[in-house]
Order: structure tokens, then C-alpha cells, then sequence
């Protein structure tokens, strides 16, 4: 069996049209603009339509990234979905995507890693690719998290929202550099209760814990915010430390868009110029899983994303977990090789 080498070769996204100002929010709940831009960033959400569902947001970033990489669906011979917020527990969102796209025999499957989730499916395709199991991957992260957040709770839904993005990884023949140059997945569960979305409502509050709707995120805020500044840091180190590189050798930041305060302060702490650190949280509020690659998205129609570019990817989120990855940007001009 020839070896083969995973390449990033194109990013999509895909945001609904319904804007959900800070205004609005404070319609509906004690809060005001002023204290929710700055404490998060955020000024404004999308909300996915009524009758839109995951599936439908995944299908479209799905369709967009291929567009982006002048793909046909037929040459994906895997589709990995990751969320927190699927349609149904199975069929996998990502079995109803393959169906919707066009790709006949596609292996298809969801993965589950809260916020981190995105960076964790590119470590799955990466690796399917790179044993020779798989070719094409694509790996989409969706949310509908509009539906699982109590919107009479001004804790958690002033900051998440809705919205879906993917990406193409493709075999290539092997190079002195990878594509992927590096890893860093991890969790701790002792913060399991941080942060934490009950399936069906099996989960119970802690005694003396405020109840949380069914079905609803729960969360500590400040417990949230200090393993993620924490955290965001750390992994990054860890990273770059075991690849030999610099912040300096990155040429652009994209983590999991939380909270505008959470990334400012772990820039800091990585020396990071806050010019290489991309947001996209004022306009999307967090998306959860689909935050990186609908900012991936963004930054390479706002030109800041450029074919050849060394990203540092961090994800970080409920498990308590976190991923990051570094990664060149290789779009291929149209053709998915293999
Ligand atoms: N509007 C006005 N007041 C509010 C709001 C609101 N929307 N939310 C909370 N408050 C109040 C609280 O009730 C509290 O009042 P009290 O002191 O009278 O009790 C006061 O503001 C301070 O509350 P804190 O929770 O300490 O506020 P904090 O400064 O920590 O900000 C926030 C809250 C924005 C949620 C912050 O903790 C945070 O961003 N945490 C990280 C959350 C996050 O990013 N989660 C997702 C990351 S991982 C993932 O994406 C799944």
C-alpha cells in the first residue's frame, strides 16, 4: 500500500439569515448590549429558521466546501458531522448529509466532542487518510444550538447560536512537511459538570444546583472561563513546543470562538499579536463545534486566509476537552487528488 498524507485543500461555512441582535436578547431577559458586548464580544447571532435542522446547516457548509475545492461529492468517501446538537441520535447527522449530497457508499458518522469537536474530526480524517483507509474526508462541524440553550437563561443565551462549517482533507502523496504538522487532543473530566448538555434529560442537577431546563445547557461561567484561557494557552504551547515553532511561525490563529475576553487573554499569555488571532464572535456568537471552520471560512473571504498559510488550530470545550492542531492551507485550485 502507497503511504499517503492528509492535506487541508478547502474550507466552507454557513450561517442562516436570521440576525439576533443583543437588543433583541434584552427584549426578552434582564441583560443589555452594553454588558454583553463587554463581557463576551458578541453583538449579534444567527438563529437557524424553524425549519431548518442540523442537517440542513451541515448540508449546506458541506456544499460549500466542496464548491470551494471544485469537488464533486462523488470523490468523499467519508463524512465525519461533529455536534452536540444532532437532529437525532441516529441515523448519524452525517449518514443524512451523505444521503443529501451525493455521495453513495460514503462512511458517515457523527462525532461528539462539544466545542472541541472540530479539531478532534480533523484528527479522525487525518487518520483515516493517513493509514490508507480513506481518500477524501469531509469533515463538517454543525449546531443548532439555538434549541438546546433555555432562552429565559441569561447565563448561557446571550452566547451561543447556530451555524455550520467544513472542511476537505484529501490524500497527497507524502512530503518532508505534513500537512498537518501536529496534535494536541486532550480532556479532563473532573470538570465534567462545568459545562454540560443532558441527553433527553437524564442528567440530574448536583444537590443544591439551580435545575437546568430539560434538554438545556448548563453552565459555570467562571469555572468555563478560567480552564479556557487556561487551557487555550497551554495546548498551544504543548504544540508548538513538541513541533520546534514559534508563535511567530504561525500566520494565523483561529480557535473555538467563546467568549472575545477568553481569546484576548490567551493571546497574552502566548505572546500572540492580537492582528493573528481571528474572531468572528461578534458577528456568530459561539457555534460550538462549527465556530472554527465558519471562521476559517470568513477569514478566507475577508482575504486573511491565504493558500500556503500555517494555521494554529484550538478547540476547547465541555468534557472538559481541548484540541489543537497546526496545519497548512493548500487549496488545490479545483482538483481533489486521488
Ligand atoms: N446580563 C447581565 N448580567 C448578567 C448576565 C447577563 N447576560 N449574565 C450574568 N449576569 C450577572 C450575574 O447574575 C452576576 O450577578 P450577581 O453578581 O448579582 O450574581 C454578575 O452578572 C456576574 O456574573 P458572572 O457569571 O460572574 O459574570 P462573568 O463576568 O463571569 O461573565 C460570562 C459571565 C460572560 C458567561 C463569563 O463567565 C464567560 O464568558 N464564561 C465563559 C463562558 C463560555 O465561553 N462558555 C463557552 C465556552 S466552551 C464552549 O464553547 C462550550
Amino acid at each position: 500500500m502507497t503511504r499517503s498524507q492528509a492535506r487541508l485543500v478547502a474550507v466552507g461555512g454557513y450561517v442562516p439569515e436570521r440576525i439576533v441582535t443583543n437588543d433583541e436578547i434584552a427584549g426578552r431577559v434582564e441583560t443589555s448590549d452594553e454588558w454583553i458586548v463587554n463581557r463576551t464580544g458578541i453583538r449579534e447571532r444567527r438563529f437557524a429558521a424553524d425549519e431548518q435542522t442540523t442537517t440542513d446547516l451541515a448540508t449546506e457548509a458541506a456544499l460549500r466546501t466542496l464548491e470551494a475545492a471544485g469537488a464533486d461529492a462523488s470523490d468523499v468517501d467519508t463524512v465525519i458531522v461533529c455536534t452536540g446538537s444532532p437532529d437525532m441520535i441516529f441515523p448519524s447527522t452525517a449518514a443524512l448529509v451523505a444521503h443529501r449530497i451525493g455521495t453513495p457508499r460514503a462512511a458517515a458518522f457523527d462525532l461528539s466532542a462539544a466545542c472541541s469537536g472540530f479539531v478532534y474530526g480533523l484528527a479522525q480524517g487525518v487518520a483515516l487518510v493517513d493509514s490508507g483507509i480513506a481518500r477524501s474526508v469531509l469533515v463538517i462541524g454543525a449546531e443548532v444550538f439555538s434549541r438546546v440553550t433555555d432562552q429565559n437563561d441569561r447565563r448561557t443565551c446571550i452566547l451561543f447560536a447556530d451555524g455550520a462549517g467544513g472542511a476537505l482533507i484529501v490524500a497527497d502523496e507524502p512530503r518532508d512537511e505534513p500537512g498537518f504538522l501536529g496534535w494536541d487532543l486532550g480532556s479532563d473530566g473532573t470538570g465534567a459538570d462545568d459545562l454540560y448538555l443532558p441527553a433527553s434529560g437524564e442528567r440530574q442537577s448536583a444537590p443544591g444546583e439551580p435545575v437546568p431546563a430539560p434538554g438545556a445547557i448548563h453552565m459555570d461561567g467562571r469555572a468555563v472561563f478560567r480552564f479556557a484561557t487556561r487551557v487555550m494557552a497551554e495546548s498551544s504551547r504543548t504544540l508548538l513546543d513538541e513541533l520546534g515553532l514559534t508563535v511567530d511561525d504561525i500566520d494565523l490563529v483561529v480557535p473555538h470562538q467563546a467568549n472575545a475576553r477568553i481569546l484576548e487573554q490567551a493571546a497574552e499569555r502566548l505572546g500572540l499579536p492580537l492582528d493573528r488571532l481571528y474572531m468572528t464572535l461578534d458577528r456568530h456568537g459561539n457555534t460550538s463545534a462549527a465556530s472554527i471552520p465558519i471562521a476559517l471560512a470568513d477569514a478566507r473571504d475577508a482575504g486573511r486566509l491565504n493558500p500556503g498559510d500555517r494555521l494554529l488550530l484550538i478547540g476547547f470545550g465541555g468534557g472538559l476537552s481541548w484540541g489543537s492542531t497546526v496545519v497548512r492551507y493548500e487549496p488545490l485550485g479545483g482538483e481533489v487528488p486521488g
